[in-house]
């Protein structure tokens, strides 16, 4: 099984699947060029029709980001200022940002030690009369218990906006997440499970009122041109990352099953490794990482150690978003939220792109064992 290293092995490498359908999106890109049409349009309406269906939503809007999917998300449930919004701290930036955004307060919950997701049994005692939604968020690919949280959200009469920025074509129970909330949203950015060729995002939703909000919103306000009927943003889909999505979604299902087998191999080893914890392996879970747990301190070495053999590694995420810089005027103090901040010390996420070879793997596995010695 175990092998000695050969090549250097990236944390993600999108040069593999580039080369797999760099034909089909070099044919695709110059018919999109050849057309005229840039931004919006048929190309884009194509995208987002395949994208719902694929979600299993009525709607789906284009945008320009995750960051502007979760944006628009709050604006078109007119959350604002002086309203809660429940989240996690263990997640990027933008969940919590964006609720700043619009005027709103994000609260910290903390969360489960096993899936990295929100802990559903701290929702109830954080809800507050100003509390209007819940963002979940479904973090490296594995779902949120989705039947529990719409649940607790229903009987406190609370939005749910999901954040699928991580977890395209995740399921919880077979339903796929960005269906289950009021509002999904996608980021397409390129190392993501479904990327684009820059910048791109979407929002899922089966509620026509709030699609329709969405698509003035990302559109300057405007229903009509140059009639503003609300203050809007900028956040179109470009056509030419409309038609690599496109292209990209009918492989999506096959790339998420590659990222399982790579998940179900490292467990194999991972298991019988003496201070990791692998991740838990819930069955909807499409693998956007592979993060384990290092315990005593020892994480930032032997992440050290597999840099010295050419194994890249990621840490998602060092710090807890309650204890960032920006958040400090919200009065967390370190201590608050004590598993998102043992798992920002302690997890280490390994090489996880779906052309992964198994050698390559096996190159990683054997770098991690030794650099336990
Ligand atoms: C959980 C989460 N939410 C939101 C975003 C924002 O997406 P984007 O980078 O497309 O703005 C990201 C992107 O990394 C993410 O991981």
């Amino acid at each position: 099984m175990w092998c000695k290293r050969v090549n250097s092995i990236p944390a993600f490498d999108l040069t593999q699947q580039y080369k797999l359908i760099g034909e089909e999106i070099g044919a695709k890109t110059l018919e999109v060029l050849a057309s005229g049409y840039y931004i919006n349009g048929s190309t884009v309406e194509r995208f987002e029709q395949q994208f719902a269906s694929y979600i299993g939503t009525t709607d789906c809007i284009g945008c320009n980001s995750g960051t502007d999917a979760l944006y628009l998300a709050l604006r078109a449930l007119g959350i604002g200022a002086g309203d809660e919004v429940i989240t996690t701290p263990f997640t990027f930036i933008s969940t919590a940002s964006m609720i700043s955004a619009v005027g709103a307060t994000p609260v910290f919950i903390d969360v489960d030690p096993q899936t990295f997701n929100l802990d559903l049994d701290q929702i109830a005692g954080a809800i507050t009369p100003r509390t209007k939604a819940i963002i979940p968020v479904h973090l490296f690919g594995q779902p949120v218990d989705m039947a529990r949280l719409t649940a607790i959200a229903q009987s406190h009469q609370l939005w749910v906006i999901e954040d699928a920025a991580q977890a395209a074509g995740a399921d919880w129970a077979g339903t796929k997440v960005g269906s289950f909330g009021h509002i999904g949203c996608f980021s397409f950015y390129p190392t993501k499970n479904l990327g684009a060729c820059g910048d791109a995002g979407a929002i899922t939703t089966n509620d026509g009122a709030i699609a329709a909000r969405i698509r003035m919103l990302r559109n300057h306000g405007q229903q009509q041109r140059y009639s503003s009927e609300a203050i809007g943003i900028n956040s179109r889909m470009d056509a030419l990352q409309a038609a690599i999505l496109s292209i990209k979604l009918n492989y999506l299902e096959g790339w998420n099953a590659q990222r399982r087998a790579i998940a179900e191999r490292y467990d194999q080893v991972l298991r019988h490794l003496p201070g990791m914890t692998a991740p838990k392996a819930l069955p909807g879970n499409v693998w956007h990482q592979y993060t384990l747990q290092i315990g005593g301190d020892r994480r930032d070495s032997i992440r050290q150690k597999l840099q010295t053999q050419g194994i890249g590694s990621m840490v998602y995420y060092p710090v807890p978003l309650h204890l960032q810089p920006v958040y400090e005027h919200l009065g967390y103090q370190s201590g608050r939220l004590p598993v998102a901040e043992r798992l920002a010390q302690a997890v280490l996420s390994l090489p996880m792109f779906p052309e992964l070879s198994q050698e390559q793997q096996e190159q990683v596995l054997y770098a991690l064992k030794d650099s336990l010695i």
